[in-house]
Formats: structure tokens, sequence, C-alpha cells
């Protein structure tokens, strides 16, 4: 497509009108430079947050043709300690990775009423979100593969589907549920990427995790900024999000230190704790006295 912002004329002012240029990019490579560029431009000053239209509905956003997206029970599990398993191991991490682009785009351009610091957040992950995805695919690359060589599921998008009506739900179910659920499962992939000696790609794992903290940590912000500005108690809010939406969603072990530098309070953790428990079908202390 004759992007915009991909040009060295872009549209200069509207900021969501680039975002969303760059949102519904459908091609790999068009849509890692874009979104890097626009980072860039925005910490040169080119876009103001004045937007011409309203957000349109959200649909699908620009992916590219290949991974095929298949239900996740159609996703075969593949043995680790083979190279397709090995490959498919960070396969799955890069299609993470490029949704986590299209997710915090799409904080960016759905949410029009936010203080400036939001949009620096969420445009700065989005660049971090691209720099973790060309991480990982460099190492697929280098077991010879890239990233479309396996299917994927459509999971991550669909809760942007799902939250796309209030940003309060966003940022309390992509950065503090789907992101904080990344931080807890990193150390145990290190492990096994570890285990089998692949020590290039555990430091990109590393990367990853101490990025990840942050975007979590600018979920924890927003989220009780709003709350704030609607005169609701975040960690009550946070706890009728989780048991409405999705509480087959938490599973520990959590990773305790990143989740506390994340901004996820005693209650907040202890509450996660009670969930896990009742997912696993243990009996659990009443939720709440602490
Ligand atoms: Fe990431
Ligand atoms: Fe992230």
């Amino acid at each position: 497509m004759g992007s915009d912002v991909l040009t060295e004329n872009p549209i200069r002012g509207d900021l969501f009108q680039a975002v969303e240029q760059v949102l519904k990019l459908t091609l790999l490579e068009e849509k890692l430079e874009a979104t890097e560029r626009l980072y860039k431009r925005w910490q040169l000053g080119e876009y103001q947050l004045c937007s011409a239209e309203p957000p349109c509905p959200i649909g699908q956003a620009g992916h590219p043709l290949k991974p095929e997206l298949v239900p996740p029970r159609k996703l075969k599990r593949r043995r680790l300690g083979s190279p397709e398993g090995h490959a498919s191991m960070l396969h799955a991490i890069a299609h993470i990775e490029f949704n986590a682009i299209n997710l915090a785009l799409d904080a960016v351009y759905r949410f029009r009423e936010m203080p400036e610091a939001y949009y620096e957040d969420w445009l700065r992950i989005a660049d971090e979100e691209r720099y973790h995805f060309q991480l990982i695919q460099a190492r697929l690359v280098q077991l010879g593969y890239t990233y479309g060589d396996f299917p994927a599921h459509n999971g991550l998008w669909e809760t942007a589907q799902q939250t796309a009506g209030d940003v309060l739900l966003r940022m309390g179910l992509v950065p503090r549920i789907l992101e904080a659920r990344g931080l807890d499962v990193n150390p145990g992939i290190m492990e096994k990427l570890g285990s089998i000696g692949d020590r290039e790609s555990v430091e990109v794992l590393k990367v990853i995790l101490h990025d990840e903290v942050g975007h979590v940590k600018a979920g924890t912000v927003w989220f009780r900024y709003l709350c704030a500005q609607r005169d609701m108690d975040s960690e009550q809010t946070f706890e009728q999000l989780v048991r409405e939406y999705v509480p087959y969603a938490i599973r520990g072990p959590f990773y305790e230190v990143g989740r506390e530098e994340a901004g996820f309070t005693k209650r907040e953790m202890e509450f996660l704790r009670q969930m896990d428990l009742q997912a696993r079908g243990k009996p659990s202390a009443c939720i709440g006295s602490t």
C-alpha cells in the first residue's frame, strides 16, 4: 500500500491517521519499518493529538498471509528436542511479538481521550515489540526457518476486539493479564532453551523480559489512572475484570519479582494466587480477606 508513513513526505499532524495506516499494513517488512519510523517521528514532535475522524470499528489488524491462523486446538505440540520443535517454540514467541505490535498500535489508535504520556508509552511499546519480533525472527532465520512457517492462533487479537469499547478494560486485560502472563512463562522458556544449549535465544528472552516488565508497568499506571478518574477502586476493579472476562486465564507460578516491579499490589497477587488454586481444583481461602 502507498502509505504516507513510509514516504519521505508524510502527512504530518494527525497521529491517529498515521497509526491507522501502520495498523493496516500487512506486509511484514513494511509494518516493522513503519512502526519504527512512527515512533521516531512521534519523538521528533511531528504528530499532534488531533483526530479528524473517530476510530473505525475494530476489525482484523493487518497481518501477513502467513502464518495461517487456526483455532488453538489445531496447533500441534512439537518436542523441543527436535529442530522443528525448537523452531516452533521460537515461532510462537515471534507470533506473540507480532501481535503485540498491533495491540500497542491499537491502544493508541482507538482511545483518543488519554493524556499525551499515554501515547508516548504505547508508541514506545509498539516499537519495542517490533524490536522483540526482529530479535526472535533473526534467531528463526539462523535456525533455517522464518515467521510464517508454522500455523498460529488469533487469540491475542481477539482480546483486542473484546476490549475495544473501553480503554480501562483494554489496560486491565491486555498488559495486566496477557503481557503479565508473558512475564510468568518467560523464565521457564529460558530454562528450556538453555537446556538444549540455545544460549543466543536465552539472551534475547532476557531482553524481552526486561522490556515486558515495563509494558505491564505502563498498563498498571494507566489502569490506575482510569480507575481514579472514574472513582473506582483499582484492586477491586481488577478482580472484577478477571472474574468476569478471564477467570480461566490465571495460572501460576507467577514471576513475583517482575510483577511487583510492574505494580501488582500484595492484594492483587494474593487474589491471583487464589484464582490459580481454584483453577487447579484446590480448596482456597477467602479471597479479599487480607
Ligand atoms: Fe514483546
Ligand atoms: Fe509487551
